[in-house]
């Protein structure tokens, strides 16, 4: 239990010399916004409020805050909001995983330098969550992650869209010619009909559910709709629930053990979830202190289905999951693969949790683990003489024909190399050539892009062929699908394999036996090795560029800052 002199307004002083002085002078100040002592003598819960004008997917983030202070006040404690950084997708330059580091060391250190006895996260968009865990589990005080939660979707000429995944599949139409300009910009007004984040299966509902499953999120928090009244009663839970967590001192670290992250990665398998997830549960478990194992992570992928039928795996969106139970009716059917006596936000167990909420109802989101939509887990682990430290494939979101494919590399060197050439009628590429990107790693882009859902080539697409085998070291969103190979590490820039590879090269791709190969001697590619040269970026002698360059590490890492890792005590999942 924590010390009464280390509780509230007393907590983290400071430093004038004199802290009877730092206390007086701290009452004066916060003083000046009204405050009574007798509210300033309570415990204070931390709200992080990460509003942004550019941010669309936290546009209800004000209305959160307010419940999530009603929560707060009837537990008989003190709210405090306080901003940090907030990232949008679309709206980070270069990459958004160029900045999520900067946003979790910004949350480390604001719940650390203010005083609090718990917090309230609210994020949502893709990379915030991760950021906010990661500073969390750094920083170690009671945590609590609120997600803003799906928006509805739109309706286009009479179908149901929403962001992205028809973002990106309405756009290759347009770029096969199916749909004229006046369709194009019809859809644009529908595809974000309103706040919240992306209503598919893509990384922010990724990393909504992963994170309930892995204990830090009120239970029935992940799937609510942005507008519902549900989110704001999740909200103020999250409160009342963060009251109750610094009472216990129930820290991060009593809740992201190995056994919960285990049960996160199930989660991420059975949800056919975003690629984006992995390397975002690699640096909050590496914060945690383990390090990701991706051949266990492998492994456990064989033995579990995906159960859930939303896009881009599915065709379903995540209000349907919502009406469907939420995770709750995922983790039913995967009872059998889950640590139930894993310690949640609640004080209670993931078992207690899941006993308690409501579900059962026939419906036909979730499949039933013994009829499941897909046989293996959303993802799989490949190795090779191209990927020596690892890639990913999302399996569940590919072509079924083209998981065995032997091809001709297509080479592009940059993302920008591509998007000058990529559409060239001149262009000497086929449907069955494998189309492969360097330099779009977390250094070669830098900020490891999600450039991996590479075009296919126009002339290509205007002949009807939808997917093609694409190998990069970038990321890809999670809306995305199609047979595309991410991740591969090391990355180009960095001098791995997939910097040696030419137009011409046979690569074979066999998913089934989780093999990536570069048919090419390893004399011939000594010899390549040679006149291998990084690119040079601008910019990288200052400031926080340069911090990235020198200190970001691999996707099998989780791209986080390597001062940032403690020394691993174990790893996840851990050895069967
Ligand atoms: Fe924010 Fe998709 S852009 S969740």
């Amino acid at each position: 239990m924590v010390d009464d002199a280390e509780r509230g307004l007393k907590k983290g002083l400071t430093s004038y010399g004199d802290s009877a002085f730092s206390l007086f002078l701290r009452k004066a100040f916060i003083k000046g916004m009204g405050y009574s002592d007798d509210a300033l003598d309570r415990p204070i819960v931390g709200v992080v409020d990460t509003f942004s004008g550019y941010n669309a997917c936290h546009a209800n983030v004000p209305d959160l805050v307010e419940a999530v202070k009603r929560g707060v006040q009837l537990a008989g404690a003190l709210p405090v909001p306080f901003p940090t950084i907030s990232i949008h997708e679309s709206f980070a330059y270069p990459t958004s995983m160029f900045t999520r580091n900067l946003m979790s060391m910004d949350t480390e250190e604001m719940i650390r330098a203010q005083p609090m006895d718990a917090v309230v996260l609210i994020g949502g968009c893709d990379k915030t969550v991760p950021a906010q865990l990661m500073g969390a589990a750094s920083a170690n005080i009671p945590a609590i992650q609120l997600v803003t939660g799906p928006m509805m979707t739109g309706s286009h000429r009479g179908e149901r869209v929403g962001a992205c995944t028809d973002c990106r599949r309405f756009w290759a139409r347009y770029r096969a010619g199916e749909i004229d300009d006046q369709e194009i910009a019809e859809v644009n007004t529908q595809l974000v009909p309103g706040g919240g984040t992306c209503g598919v299966m893509g990384t922010a509902s990724t990393m909504a559910l992963v994170t309930e499953a892995l204990g830090m999120m009120a239970p029935g928090g992940a799937t609510p709709p942005a507008v519902s009244a549900d989110r704001r009663r999740i909200a103020e839970t999250s409160g009342r629930l963060a009251v109750q967590m610094a009472a216990q001192d129930l820290t991060p670290d009593k809740i992201m053990t190995q056994e919960a992250f285990e049960n996160a990665l199930t989660v991420l398998l059975a949800t056919g979830g975003s690629t984006n997830g992995i390397v975002h549960l690699a640096a909050i478990a590496g914060r945690a202190g383990l390090k990701l194992d991706l051949d266990q992570f492998d492994r456990m992928g064989r033995d579990i289905p995906v159960l859930v039928d939303l896009k881009p795996s599915g065709q379903n969106y995540m209000e349907d999951l919502h009406r469907a139970g939420g995770l709750p009716t995922i983790l039913r059917e995967l009872k059998d693969h889950l640590h139930l006596d894993c310690l949640t936000v609640t004080g209670r167990t993931l078992g207690e949790n899941i006993d308690e909420m409501p579900g059962g109802w026939t419906q036909s989101i979730v499949s039933r683990i013994d009829k499941p939509l897909y046989r293996e887990g959303g993802m799989a682990v490949l190795r090779g003489n191209l990927a020596p430290g690892g890639a990913i494939v999302k399996q569940s979101a590919a072509s079924p024909d083209l998981m065995t494919h032997r091809g001709r590399a297509v080479v592009f060197s940059s993302v920008a190399d591509m998007g000058a050439r990529v559409d060239d009628p001149d262009l000497d590429v086929t449907a069955d050539d494998i189309l492969v990107l360097q330099n779009a790693g977390p250094k070669g882009a830098p900020g490891m892009p999600e450039a991996g859902y590479m075009p296919i080539p126009k002339k290509i697409a205007a002949a009807g062929v939808k997917d093609m085998v694409r190998i990069s070291d970038a990321r890809m969103s999670g809306t995305a699908s199609g047979t595309i190979v991410l991740h591969v590490t090391p990355e180009s820039y960095e001098g791995g394999p997939l910097a040696l590879v030419r137009t011409g090269d046979i690569i074979a791709l066999d998913v089934p036996n989780r093999t990536l190969t570069l048919e090419v001697s390893d004399e011939e590619l000594a010899e390549r090795r040679k006149a291998f040269l990084a690119p040079v970026h601008d910019g990288c002698d200052r400031g926080y560029k340069k911090l990235y360059m020198d200190t970001v590490t691999q996707a099998d890492q989780g791209c986080d800052f390597a001062f940032l890792i403690p020394h691993p005590s174990g790893s996840v999942p851990g050895a069967k």
